[in-house]
């Protein structure tokens, strides 16, 4: 390892390191516009000139161009190299704008501050400045291209590093054009990252515009909740409303950057209709008020016909807070303990996947990145956690193969193969494949277990010599590799394959130790969710409701009409209950229903929050703000009233903890501290794998909550009985529920920026299928079951399976107007349009 003296001070660094970040290591920041972490060096710009003075490079060179070696002594602060840097600005300045005022990045401007920093304040040139054409980028992004200083670093990361080609430079030298090939929105959902890259003001946040600048906002980390990878922001408000979500780094979840849904996805925060209010029936009353009604309410029905009449539903975007302290809540009642799915099949796979999860099989985006060797089944990764096709990109820049075994027409940003097989056909071919890749020796190593398992599993797929080649061919390549790892999707695959991945990479870890796994989860604390549900076979909800055995519903931060396919049979359930109570921060279907509403701070309001995501990473958020109503909403756009009154308008609202606390002190007539300082000895009592929380605070990139080594039984039950096709008849096609990057997910589908980047809704199916029906691509067709008709586009494709259907549930579909919904229909029932 390379021994160098920076600035007087020694340092030791890995061959290779560039003497850039060996003087960051020790805490020098030189200097840098076109170098970055991610995106590595370029030497454009000029300004991290620093001077050799001795050893094997001599006089003044680009530190980020340079690798540091045995030797070398370096001076940052050398009169050569300062006034080099001065001049770099010098000339990076004659064409730049002088329109720091109304620019959205001064404040954190990097330009700005190496101006400054640099001593470069008087302009010596007096010709005319080089002048661009802006371009119209989309809802997010906006343009300003005066102000660049070809770093190049835009091009670098949209075209290199996530992929994406409908942006890049143009033109040559002195006149580079930095922008997309034709006006338009941005292709790439990982956009918005070019506004953290810029080191000027070319490419800035469009909903955040002329909000504030940098030091107007109170900031703080943050975790983003629109998927289950749980990527580290930080948040900026003003006045009272979040402004802008910005990406921080985490070196093992995301890295540098954010996908899209999770920049511009939080504005459900800000809604001017976002309940603020306690509300009995339409009455807006005082939330102490709220609070007590609802303990009368619950106490009543309680002494009438017992605590059995009393269900609770939490939800997959609570706080590991909430979910802990709504249990404890039911727990101390004698309740029925609370579920947090709503569709039980979901709750089933997910419990499955984090109960398989342990510390020999987990894999981090960081370890995905790694990877040599990625077999992703079930799951479509820009739509159901964007930000791992990124750390898939990355494996793929550094040599890996990748193939995705999925239905859906799975689009990535790299070249990858695609065995498009329907979700019945998933188990087989996990269970062919682990039969492949492990031998009876290597099985036999891992125990009898083990071999029982292997003995039992199919050697072909059979009756389809096209789908045995293509599974031989990963087999082979899982083989080969050094450090293969399997994504497995919990969303639209059967509850089986949660279990078969894991047995794969289990046997796969006989021949290959660095073998990893990589759930994904749905939402971003389905974890936690899991980790906390009672086990056992949930009663179905709505079918007590009908029944009238439920008399009461607390939905706490949940929303069912989200996801249930059958509004008019839940609204019909839920108008039979005597109570339903809501406690949450979104103006959701279920609160326009509620009897009583006791509104909830979001995370970004809360005390201190945590949130598991899909790899079992605890990681806790400091809130941004204290919250209630923005400033320009209860002041007509104008200047605040001056009420000088103590009250916060709308900021009577407290965590849904806290409320259940109160709720719990009013039953029993005795002051009930359920979120106190105590709850995580409670969790740690719940489940051992909270043992280690205390040890949080320190780790500033999370803990992963889960056991060192897995279950008892290693092996699951349905790897032992099979798990077989199901045979979908010639004239039906499976309607498969998909999420989309934009226009899908609950949150952000909230957010008034994140409305504007939606795609429109869609059908897709494959070209053949269509044409056997006499459909056309672009046609507007509908959907004929049970219940309302649904139209909509087609759109047609041949990188999917036969026998499928797609529909995204898209806010802007009524999909859950379907009633009981079957996934196998009848072809015929999708009609094109008169
Ligand atoms: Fe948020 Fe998921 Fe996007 Fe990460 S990938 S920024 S967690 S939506
Ligand atoms: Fe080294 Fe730009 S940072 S040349």
């Amino acid at each position: 390892m390379p021994k160098l003296i920076i600035d007087n001070l020694e340092i030791e660094v890995p061959k290779g390191t560039k003497v850039i970040e060996a003087a960051e290591r020790l805490g020098i920041m030189i200097p840098r516009f076109c170098y970055h972490p991610a995106l590595g060096s370029v030497g454009a710009c000029r300004v991290c000139a620093v001077t050799f003075l001795e050893g094997p490079v001599k006089g003044v060179e680009m530190s980020c161009m340079t690798d540091a070696e045995d030797g070398m002594v370096v001076s940052t602060t050398d009169a050569e190299a300062t006034e080099f840097r001065r001049y770099v600005i010098e000339w990076l300045m004659l064409n730049h704008p002088h329109d720091c005022p109304v620019c959205d990045e001064g404040g954190h401007c990097l330009l700005q501050d190496e101006t400054i920093s640099g001593g470069h304040g008087i302009r010596r040139y007096l010709g005319k400045k080089r002048t661009y054409n802006d371009q119209y980028l989309g809802p997010f992004v906006q343009h300003e291209m005066n102000r660049c200083i070809h770093c190049f670093r835009c091009r670098r990361f949209y075209q290199e590093f996530a992929g994406y080609r409908d942006l890049g430079a143009m033109q040559i030298g002195n006149r580079t054009y930095f922008g997309r090939f034709q006006e338009g929105p941005l292709e790439s959902p990982f956009s918005g990252n070019l506004i953290d890259l810029c080191p000027t003001g070319v490419y800035t946040d469009k909903p955040a515009r002329f909000k504030g600048r940098r030091w107007d906002f109170q900031r703080a980390p943050s975790v983003c909740l629109h998927c289950s990878l749980g990527c580290n922001t930080v948040g900026s408000a003003r006045y009272r409303e979040v402004v802008r979500q910005e990406a921080r780094f985490n070196e093992h979840v995301n890295g540098h950057f954010i996908c899209d849904r999770g920049r511009f996805g939080f504005d459900y925060v800000n809604l001017p209709d976002r309940p603020r209010q306690a509300r009995i029936g339409e009455k807006e009353v005082l939330l102490e008020q709220g609070i007590r009604s609802a303990a009368e309410a619950l106490d009543r029905i309680i002494r009438e016909a017992g605590p059995e009449a009393i269900a609770c539903l939490g939800s997959v975007r609570n706080s590991l807070e909430t979910q802990a302290v709504l249990k404890r809540f039911c727990q101390f009642l004698g309740w029925t303990l609370p579920r947090f799915f709503v569709d039980p099949d979901t709750e089933h796979k997910v419990i499955r996947a984090t109960s398989r999860l342990d510390g020999r099989l987990a894999f981090s985006m960081r370890d995905v990145e790694n990877a040599d060797f990625i077999l992703a089944v079930g799951a479509d990764p820009v739509n159901e956690g964007p930000m791992l096709a990124l750390a898939m990109r990355q494996a793929y820049r550094k040599g890996a193969s990748i193939v995705v075994m999925d239905p859906r027409p799975v689009s990535l940003p790299f070249v990858f193969d695609h065995l498009p097989v329907a979700p019945g056909d998933l188990g087989l071919c996990l269970r062919v494949l682990a039969k492949g890749v492990a031998s009876r020796t290597s099985a036999e190593r891992l125990g009898p277990e083990a071999l029982e398992y292997y003995e039992k599993l199919p050697e072909e797929y059979p009756k389809d010599a096209y789908i045995q080649e293509r599974l031989a061919a990963i087999r082979q390549g899982m083989q080969k590799a050094q450090r293969p790892t399997l994504i497995c999707g919990t969303d639209i695959v059967p509850s089986t394959i949660p279990d078969l991945a894991a047995d794969l990479v289990l046997l796969m870890k006989a021949i290959c130790d660095q073998a990893g796994l990589f759930y994904l989860l749905p939402g971003p604390n389905a974890f936690g969710a899991a980790l906390l549900s009672p086990g056992g076979q949930p009663a179905p909800l709505v079918e007590a409701m009908e029944r009238g055995e439920i008399r009461a519903l607390i939905l706490v931060e949940s929303d069912p009409f989200w996801l249930f396919p059958d509004q008019e049979r839940l609204a019909r359930a839920l108008d039979k209950l005597e109570l339903l109570l809501v406690l949450d921060y979104l103006p959701s279907r279920s609160l326009k229903k509620a009897h009583i509403v006791l509104p909830t701070t979001t995370y970004l309001e809360s005390t201190a929050s945590s949130f598991l995501n899909q790899e079992g990473r605890i990681q806790s958020l400091s809130p941004l703000h204290q919250g209630g109503c923005p400033i320009h909403q209860v002041s007509g756009g104008t200047h605040p009233r001056r009420t000088f009154l103590d009250p916060i308008p709308g900021g009577e609202t407290r965590t849904s903890a806290q409320i259940l606390s109160d709720l719990a002190s009013i039953l029993t007539g005795r002051e009930v501290a359920l979120a106190g300082k105590d709850l995580w000895e409670w969790l740690a009592k719940e489940n051992s794998v909270f043992e280690g929380l205390a040890a949080l605070s320190e780790q500033s990139e999370g803990l992963r909550m889960i056991r060192a080594k897995g279950e008892e039984r290693p092996f699951s039950e349905v790897g032992h009985n099979g798990s077989e096709r199901k045979t979908v008849p010639l004239d039906h096609l499976e309607l498969l529920l998909v999420d989309w990057t934009m226009g899908t997910e609950e949150l952000s589908c909230y957010s008034r920026f994140a409305q504007k980047g939606e795609p429109p809704p869609a059908l897709c199916m494959h070209l053949e299928d269509a044409h056997q029906l006499g459909l056309a691509d672009g046609m507007r067709v509908s959907l004929h079951l049970d219940g309302r008709p649904l139209e909509l586009d087609l759109h047609l494709v041949e990188n999917m399976a036969r026998g499928v259907m797609v529909l995204p549930r898209h806010r802007q579909l009524s999909w859950q107007g379907f009633k009981g919904m079957q996934p196998i229909i009848p072809a015929k029932l999708l009609k094109r349009c008169d």
